[in-house]
């Protein structure tokens, strides 16, 4: 099974698909995509032809459980991060943060698998809780949003989500794939053409459904987290029911765990500056620059107008802002 990643090269990716999938395609918007040749508008939002196989299967037979934590994101808002995170934490009793971590060895995305992945791969440490990520948008979520499990989201604000995505894409891109320009991106990127897009419905699902069952989703900011890693690495442990304890917190177990996970711990790791993931991915792509702002160095002044409408009038009532 593929993953809602970015791994399909063009010209085979809808070739191998089932009859089924391949009739349903035929029935779908389609556009350009990024990193393979078309998108598609699947339960409403845009797939890769071999997700939509993919999510099909997994809406058919995943069966959730009440103890699995679900880490959800968009692509390119900090997924890595929380993956790392939440497995350290989780984990920490069988893993103290020492020398020897897991995390040391192995890409987050190793220890902490996509729902999609599940048929090929197998969680490194499968006991309970699982601890699984999506992309996949909460309305497409099946059994787990019926479930009691945990699901944990990240979002970061779309200008520098943008620009990470514009980036990552294109340095992934097959090479048979024509490069996609800044402005082309951007115009299919306002228009909620983008992996999992539109942006501003995969974060109001999410944002909606934690606003409802705060004890079962907990909605995080990138930017949040860079500002004061502590407090919510504090909400994140206790939201998942692994709290720390007063001897813990006088241990620094916080700030290790922290520090085990910060981008300059893993962007430095032999295992992270070499190899791919997802078949053909670098690794080394996954760490950038990690900084808040960095589409000032990107967007031009009309960019920054058009975006800043499309989040405002999108976002509008929700109480979900970005200040940028
Ligand atoms: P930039 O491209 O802005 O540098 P994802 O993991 O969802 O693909 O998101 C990738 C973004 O998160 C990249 O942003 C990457 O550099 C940043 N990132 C990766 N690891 C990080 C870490 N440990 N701490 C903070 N940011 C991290």
């Amino acid at each position: 099974m593929s993953t809602i990643t970015e791994n399909q090269l063009p010209g085979d990716e809808e070739e191998k698909l089932s009859d089924e999938c391949k009739e349903l395609l035929l029935t779908l918007p389609k556009e350009r995509g990024w990193a393979t040749l078309h998108l598609y508008q699947f339960q409403g939002f845009w797939c890769q032809p071999a997700e939509i196989q993919s999510i099909m299967a997994f809406q058919k037979h995943f069966q959730a459980s009440d103890s699995d934590i679900v880490l959800a994101s968009v692509p390119k808002t900090g997924t890595t991060w929380l993956k790392a995170l939440t497995f350290a934490i989780v984990n920490r009793h069988r893993f103290p943060i020492n020398k020897n971590h897991p995390l040391l060895t192995s890409n987050p995305h190793d220890l902490v698998p996509f729902l999609l992945e599940l048929t090929n791969l197998s969680c490194k440490f499968p006991d309970e809780p699982r601890l699984f990520s999506t992309h996949i948008p909460f309305p497409s979520l099946g059994t787990i949003k019926e479930s009691n499990c945990k699901i944990v989201y990240i979002c970061r604000n779309p200008f520098d989500t943008f620009v990470s995505a514009w980036n990552f894409f294109n340095r992934g891109r097959p090479k048979s794939l024509p490069p996609l320009s800044l402005d082309e991106a951007f115009d299919m990127y306002c228009k909620g053409i983008i992996l999992c897009g539109p942006f501003w419905d995969h974060m109001l699902g999410y944002w909606k459904e934690s606003l409802k069952r705060p004890h079962n989703v907990l909605f995080l900011k990138y930017e949040d987290l860079k500002e004061d890693g502590v407090f919510h690495l504090k909400r994140l442990a206790t939201f998942v029911e692994y709290p720390f304890t007063m001897e813990e917190e006088r241990n620094c177990v916080i700030e290790d765990i922290a520090k085990l996970c910060s981008f300059e711990t893993l962007k430095n790791l032999e295992v992270n500056k070499t190899g791919t993931f997802f078949q053909h991915f670098e690794r080394a792509s996954l760490f950038r620059k990690a900084e808040v702002g960095d589409w000032v160095n990107y967007l031009n002044p009309e960019m920054v107008e058009r975006l800043s409408k499309v989040i405002e009038e999108r976002l509008c009532g929700s109480g979900l802002s970005f200040p940028i």
